[in-house]
């Protein structure tokens, strides 16, 4: 069963775009990743919801509504965090919304249900090393940085992880076939990467920031990260034998989800502590 969380993290007015402020290239990767969401993941459920037209598997059918809702949770709440940004201080970013919107409208309409469901497993495949990169790394990626912003970014991708097989056992039950599914790897994560890009790069140039060559450095040394996260699993994903269920649970994830699960009360943003040596779920009753 895949659960929807109806989670009420707030983004007021203090929050700083450098979330992370002795990392304004990390901070600003995670925004451009965030400013892609609203248009990414509407387009995600779409592809999904005209696929299902094609499938009688109720247990398919369940578990792509679990899915479509946890998305639909994501794009809202990033939509919100995407406001505060513009508001404070990168306007610019309205520009490459509509560049993101223009783009996802013309997939819709040219490309098939084959090609959007087999992007949609493969930006999923991807997701899952950047899951293992933020889990794995959280304290070099989270130590001391806003707690609000991390907790957001960590939550999205805890569902990301449970959710992990609905992209592709939808696309295998519609419109299976390798080759399309292999394009779809590639399509979906440069795809979004490029598009993430546009979002840090314009942030970046505002910050006064793109030319130099301290903060390219640095901005270098987490896009490598990332890569090296990424490309095993998009590697594993190319494989004809693929299947995303057989890819493990995080401890870490697996602890978030039961923590939550064990709340005796949902109102509660569930905040993890970057000021600890270790950033364990935000569940004070249990341990990874
Ligand atoms: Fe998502
Ligand atoms: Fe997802």
């Amino acid at each position: 069963m895949i659960k929807v969380r109806k989670i009420g993290f707030e983004f007021p007015d203090d929050i700083d775009p450098h979330w992370k402020r002795d990392e304004p290239e990390w901070s600003h990767m995670v925004n451009g990743a965030s400013l892609t969401m609203p248009y990414l993941e509407p387009f995600l459920i779409d592809s999904i919801r005209e696929a299902l037209e094609t499938i009688d598997d109720p247990a398919v059918h369940d578990a792509a509504r679990g899915f479509n809702a946890q998305e639909g949770q994501h794009f809202r709440q990033h939509r919100r965090y995407n406001e505060l940004l513009k508001a404070k201080g990168y306007p610019e970013l309205a520009a490459i919304e509509d560049e993101m919107q223009a783009s996802y409208d013309r997939m819709r309409a040219r490309r098939s249900l084959q090609f959007r469901m087999a992007y949609t497993a493969g930006f999923e495949s991807m997701t899952l090393g950047v899951t293992a990169w933020l889990v794995e790394r959280r304290l070099s990626l989270f130590g001391g940085a806003d707690p609000r912003v991390s907790s957001f970014i960590l939550w999205h991708f805890v569902e990301e992880a449970e959710h992990k097989r609905v992209a592709f056992d939808v696309y295998q039950a519609a419109c299976p076939g390798y080759f399309m599914r292999a394009v779809g790897v590639f399509a979906g994560a440069l795809h979004l990467m490029w598009l993430s890009r546009r979002g840090y790069v314009a942030m970046l140039k505002k910050d006064g920031l793109w030319w130099n060559w301290r903060s390219r450095l640095r901005l270098w040394k987490r896009v490598l990260e990332f890569g090296s996260y990424a490309a095993p699993f998009m590697l594993r994903s190319l494989s004809p034998r693929h299947d995303p269920a057989l890819e493990p649970d995080l401890p870490w994830v697996r602890a978030w989800i039961d923590g939550y699960a064990r709340q005796t009360t949902t109102d509660r943003v569930p905040l993890v502590d970057t000021r600890s040596a270790d950033i364990p779920p935000p569940f004070a009753e249990v341990a990874t």
